[in-house]
């Protein structure tokens, strides 16, 4: 889901839209924009993506004005129907919100306002707040009070922005919970919800607190807090490559991406390794070295694709710092009450760090009094923010809704923290280079297996038309099997499940036969020989095995349908490069079903729901 908004000189419905394209990658079921035209507000809605609304509009000169709003909806409540789309109107439809998050009490505020005479259009939580804003107007002053009025008997999370022909030079953005940004420039002012939206227009953003109003127009914003107190703005300035919102030679942002690693993961390591004491430096944990090591535990809380990456920084943490790490799903841990005895490190790890379950997991842990870090890539995010240190990822904008070049960021700096917490316990120092050289030599190792993107292509379109796929790794890799799995599943909709080799036998070998694929990791660790005796029990009913490894060996050769044979490096820096055939394996399986590799069906870049 996306806000974007315009207050300026220019004509404001160009912008919009284009800011919105450059949303789309958030959710995408339907749109709509409004805009104050001769004094009037019209608003303009339509299912699917942006061009549909594009292409619905009006001839530009009864459509132009200088102030407008736009959205771009992923269904929550009511479905992705034209009337559900933002922005939604007061009875009057002299008003009108966009909004991202949840109002957890909206059908008893529709009773209500039903009850008072209100008529609603769209099955939406949001459209009560607009008809909320018009109940309150008729007894405040303006506006603004009314929207204060209105927040006050709202529950759930919010950012809001608001357009009214009653003060129609003015957009009214507020925030609880829920990303907003203003973006400022000469005469002209941009509110977002992700500044993806605007940094091809400006670089200088005001990040909305929660529970404060910023009132925007041309000339510039006011911001106060609900109970009317002035705040200064704090002006913080995007570094943001605009390049990366473009998809270049590619066919797609995941395409893209992907060959993005060898820069993203050097990006992630290049300034934070400590080459004379062989050990890594994570300064922004904000920790002493001394509180460092008296850590007996560690907590790894992050969802999907995030929640893969911790579950490999479990293992290498314990592997390699012998600290005890519980890798856990966001949504589980906030509602578990999880036990978190002194002297645990607690890290909620997000590209995004809007993620509502993992926003409300670390929100859980600060209630419990314990301190939390972030792994984030999104500068600025609400979990960047409200965590009490942590490290940025620097992989860059990621517009693929499926998440790559993010995941192996945050292997590496989950790697960076096992070679620091490692050093300061077990790890020499010789072992300690041994590491960080080997990380230094993954970015070209990873250019190395993008050279077999052709014959991954080849893999690809033999297994494109299966209705399942198994995933088999073990240890460390047993998470990049799921992550596999779910990459293929997410972009091809094919059903694929990640499982741990030896626990096939249990069960899901009886699933197998000649239709079903078998991707298999099988790298020369110390695992290598169990996994080859788990791989000939799948083999034996006749499943179509695909292998990953590091050498080709005759034996191999003998079980596999198709082998992808990749470098080699030290069996915990391993995942960073079995990922890699994996995450292209699903892009062409994708890609060759024709389906939409960037935006599949269903899914939103950021879920800021529960
Ligand atoms: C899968 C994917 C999702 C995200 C998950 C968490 O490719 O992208 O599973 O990993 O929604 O998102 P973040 O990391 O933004 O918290």
């Amino acid at each position: 889901m996306g806000i974007v908004g315009y207050v300026g000189h220019r004509n404001a419905l160009p912008i919009v839209i284009e800011a919105l394209k450059r949303l789309e990658y958030r959710g995408y079921d339907s749109s709509g924009c409004g805009i104050i035209h001769d004094g009037k507000l019209q608003i303009y809605k339509k299912t699917g993506k942006i061009v549909e609304l594009e292409r619905s509009l009006p001839e530009p000169n009864s459509c132009d004005g200088n102030v407008a709003i736009g959205h771009t909806r992923w269904a929550t409540h009511g479905g992705p129907t034209e009337i559900n789309s933002h922005p939604h109107a007061d009875c009057t439809g002299t008003l009108a919100v966009v909004h991202n998050g949840i109002i957890d009490n909206y059908q008893l505020l529709k009773q209500r306002l039903e009850k008072l005479g209100h008529i609603f259009k769209s099955d939406t939580d949001t459209e009560v707040i607009a008809h909320l804003i018009e109940q309150y107007r008729k007894t405040t002053d303006n506006i603004e009070d009314a929207i204060r009025e209105a927040l006050k008997a709202i529950e759930g999370t919010y950012g809001l922005v608001v357009i009214s022909e009653d003060d129609p030079d003015r957009l009214f953005c507020v925030r609880k919970g829920s990303p907003i940004i203003i973006g400022v420039s000469e005469k002209e002012m941009f509110v977002t919800s992700d500044v993806n939206a605007i940094v091809s227009h400006t670089s200088r953003v005001v990040y909305l607190q929660d529970h404060e109003m910023a009132v925007i127009s041309k000339d510039g914003m006011n911001i106060t807090t609900m109970d009317k107190t002035h705040v200064d703005p704090l002006i913080s300035t995007v570094d943001w490559d605009i390049s990366a919102i473009d998809k270049g030679e590619y066919k797609h942002f995941m395409l893209k991406e992907i060959f993005e690693q060898p820069t993203t993961i050097a990006n992630g390591f290049r300034t934070r390794i400590n080459e004379e004491l062989c050990t890594a430096r994570l300064g922004g944990l904000n920790l002493p070295m001394s509180e460092l090591r008296k850590i007996k535990q560690i907590h790894l809380v992050a969802c999907g694709t995030s929640y893969h990456a911790a579950m490999i920084g479990k293992y290498m943490i314990e592997d390699m710092a012998r600290i005890p790490v519980y890798a856990d799903i966001a949504s589980e841990y906030r509602y578990r009450n999880p036990i978190i005895p002194d002297d645990t490190l607690v890290f909620v790890i997000s590209q995004s760090g809007e993620t509502a379950d993992t926003l409300a997991a670390l929100r859980e842990v600060k209630a419990k009094g314990a301190n939390v870090l972030g792994i984030t890539n999104v500068v600025g995010s609400t979990i960047a923010r409200e965590t009490d240190g942590g490290t940025y990822i620097h992989a860059g904008s990621e517009i693929g809704v499926a998440s790559t070049k993010a995941f192996t960021s945050q292997v590496t700096i989950l790697t960076l923290l096992s070679i620091l917490l490692a050093r300061q316990r077990s790890l020499n120092p010789i072992q300690g280079y041994e590491y960080i050289n080997e990380l230094k030599k993954i970015p070209e190792k990873i250019e190395e297996i993008l050279k077999k993107n052709d014959k991954i292509r080849k893999i690809a379109a033999s297994i494109k038309d299966s209705t399942n796929a198994l995933y088999l790794g073990r240890g460390i890799n047993y998470p990049v099997a799921l992550e596999g799995a779910l990459k293929l599943k997410e972009i091809s909709y094919i059903h694929a499940e990640g499982y741990p080799a030896a626990e096939v036998k249990h069960g899901p070998i009886a699933l197998i036969d000649e239709h079903m694929p078998v991707v298999a990791i099988a790298t020369h660790d110390a695992l290598f020989e169990k996994v080859y005796t788990n791989l000939q029990e799948v083999k034996a009913r006749g499943a179509k095995l695909i292998i990953i490894t590091t050498k080709e060996t005759p034996e191999l050769r003998e079980i596999a349908e198709h082998l992808i044979c990749i470098p080699d490096t030290l069996s915990n820096l391993q995942p960073l490069l079995n990922v890699i055939p994996l995450q292209l394996l699903a892009y062409h399986v994708a890609d060759l079903r024709n389906l939409d590799v960037d935006q599949p069906r269903n899914l939103a870049k950021s879920v800021t729901v529960d």
